[in-house]
């Protein structure tokens, strides 16, 4: 597939959990995944354990993508405590990680933010009673506030929003909805509907749904590669997205395309 002149081309994946095993298994799928000529996105889980030899092992497998890749950590990638090692890691292999920043490629805008739990509309958490609680709901404004920032920055017409937690219910959904608040948070829909976007991928919730939208209309997609090695047997389990370069009226024009 090669470059197009008319329409950017974003493969998505998330949720690799990436463990020292998986040493030459994964070359092949990112070699598949590059082919498509813009950048490779990757949404957060990406070493299982979150330590740096993981992430080493996860740069070497991305060690022959020639386009560029964009990342945001998952909590898995904190589970070791040393995401500053997992991120030196990956930017030493050419990854762009975002955590509150944006990034420009091929004049589209990038926002990247791990995002975090506390659940959906009604459902959400509030900032009230215990100190815990409190402190759990700044961690969801915190990184609401994050994004907000950087997608306020992004002033190209082609802009996209990138985390590891799910802005809104509908990507969650067939999920066991017990665990619905921890997989991600309506907090994080707030910034997308001031400062709209084409398109937002997220992972996280391996058995939710591929695509929904948010209330303005924004096509949500969730990367989490299990999600797409169930739901699309036969296919490459990544997600194969583009936008035209010219920017209509309606900012929901992106369409996914077969790999
Ligand atoms: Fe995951
Ligand atoms: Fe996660």
């Amino acid at each position: 597939m090669g470059k197009s002149a008319t329409t950017i081309r974003f493969a998505a994946v998330g949720d690799l959990h990436v463990t020292k095993d998986s040493a030459g298994t994964l070359r092949a799928f990112f070699a598949q995944a590059a082919e498509a000529p813009d950048p490779l996105l990757l949404c957060g889980h990406l070493p299982d354990d979150g330590s740096a030899e993981e992430a080493q092992v996860l740069a070497e497998e991305l060690g022959a993508v020639a386009i560029p890749i964009v990342a945001v950590l998952g909590n898995h990638d904190y589970q070791s405590a040393v995401p500053e090692k997992v991120i030196a890691v990956l930017k030493q292999a050419g990854v762009r990680v975002l955590d509150g920043e944006v990034c420009e490629i091929e004049g589209v805008g990038i926002a990247g933010v791990k995002g975090f739990a506390g659940g959906f509309g009604r459902g959400s958490l509030g900032a009230w009673g215990e100190p815990a609680i409190k402190q759990f709901v700044q961690e969801a404004l915190n990184e609401a506030m994050k994004l907000e920032s950087a997608l306020a920055k992004l002033r190209m017409p082609r802009r996209i929003a990138l985390l590891h937690y799910s802005p809104i219910v509908g990507t969650v959904e067939g999920e066991p909805v017990d665990i619905f608040p921890f997989l991600g948070s309506s907090r994080l829909e707030e910034p997308l509907l001031r400062y709209p976007v084409d398109a937002v991928f997220h992972g996280h919730a391996h058995r939710g749904t591929l695509e929904a939208r948010t209330i303005n209309g924004v096509p949500v997609y969730n990367v989490a590669k299990p999600l797409l090695a169930r739901s699309r047997p036969g296919q490459p389990p990544f997600r194969l997205v583009e936008l035209p370069r010219e920017v209509s009226r309606e900012r929901s024009d992106a369409a996914e395309v077969g790999p």
